[in-house]
């Protein structure tokens, strides 16, 4: 495994990968502080390519400026271990002046798939995000990205910019990994407290419930389904909801409230943000309600 620093490196190593024929390129792109979430998309990328790159990079330009860019969790020799272990051939972990030599004059805006959910909690988010993950493919040139459903509206922004742009990379959507208790692995899950971390379960067993409930035909409408999702929320006394919402998918269109689910053509998602103290947690499940 190599680690590369620099962009021009790095496209030497891919070129050298590429004439040896050892393609296709897979691509992995992170923020770090990697867990068994980063784990399972390196592994996907191994199975469908022959050389598998990560980028290790905390993206200033998808922070808000209250956000925790600053003291978002680090750890670059245990990063690079994992990646070893999962099989990453090549690692990118660009400094902040290398991505952004110069002031960014240049951005990649998808319009209305951002302005709900994560996009309406975190304005400017998804441009930073887009902008980002094009200058990234632009350098690595993959024919794979994987990326998790857990930011389930990132792969809905990213398959969009990949179309509207012609891009010449297919987007590669991985299931969300968990815990064995069903919290979703996070990075941030590390700011949570004991009693946090505990209440934090509220997310996956209210999708859990609610889903179930849908299936088994003891709800059938989005107001329901939305009250009910409030209700199990409310029993956990430190969760602060962020937004909890039911829309298509990946259109992520708003529902009727009095609308059926199962007159919904396709995937809907059920989309959680919840706060515990300063940490904001997401969720979400995708499902055809039938
Ligand atoms: P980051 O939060 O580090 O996540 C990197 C990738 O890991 C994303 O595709 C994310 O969806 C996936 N991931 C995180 N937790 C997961 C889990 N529990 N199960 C499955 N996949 C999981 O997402 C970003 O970084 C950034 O926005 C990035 C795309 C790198 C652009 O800066």
């Amino acid at each position: 495994m190599k680690v590369l620093r620099t962009i021009a490196e790095l496209r030497e190593a891919l070129e050298y990968m590429r004439q040896g024929g050892h393609g296709p390129v897979g691509f992995v792109p992170t923020m770090g502080y990697l867990h068994e979430g980063h784990a399972s998309l390196l592994r996907k990328a191994g199975e469908k390519s022959g050389t598998v790159v990560m980028s290790i990079f905390v993206n200033p330009l998808q922070f808000g400026p209250n956000e925790d860019f600053a003291s978002y969790p680090r750890d670059e020799q245990r990063d690079l271990e994992l990646a070893e272990r999962e099989g990453a051939d090549l690692v990118f972990i660009p400094s902040v002046e290398e991505m952004y030599p110069q002031p960014i004059r240049t951005g990649v805006s998808v319009s209305s798939l951002t302005t709900q959910l994560c996009g309406a909690s975190r304005p400017g988010h998804f441009d930073g995000v887009t902008t980002v993950v094009s200058k990234l493919f632009h350098i690595v040139q993959p024919d794979y990205a994987f990326f998790g459903l857990k930011d389930a509206q990132q792969v809905a922004v990213l398959r969009r910019m990949v179309a509207d742009l012609n891009m010449n990379v297919e987007i590669i959507a991985c299931p969300i990994v968990r815990e064995e208790d069903g919290l979703a692995l996070s990075s941030r899950n590390v700011y949570l407290s004991a009693e946090e971390r505990r209440q934090a379960l509220v997310l996956s067993r209210s999708l859990r419930e609610v889903r179930q409930a849908i299936e088994e035909g003891r709800i059938s409408t989005v107001d329901e389904a939305r009250g009910m999702l409030g209700s199990v929320i409310a029993e956990s006394s430190l969760a602060v909801i962020d937004y909890a919402e039911i829309l298509t998918f990946p259109d992520l269109e708003s529902l009727e409230g009095g609308s059926r689910l199962s007159d919904a053509e396709g995937e809907v998602i059920i989309a959680l943000a919840v706060k515990f103290g300063r940490t904001r947690l997401i969720d979400n499940n995708v499902f055809i309600p039938k």
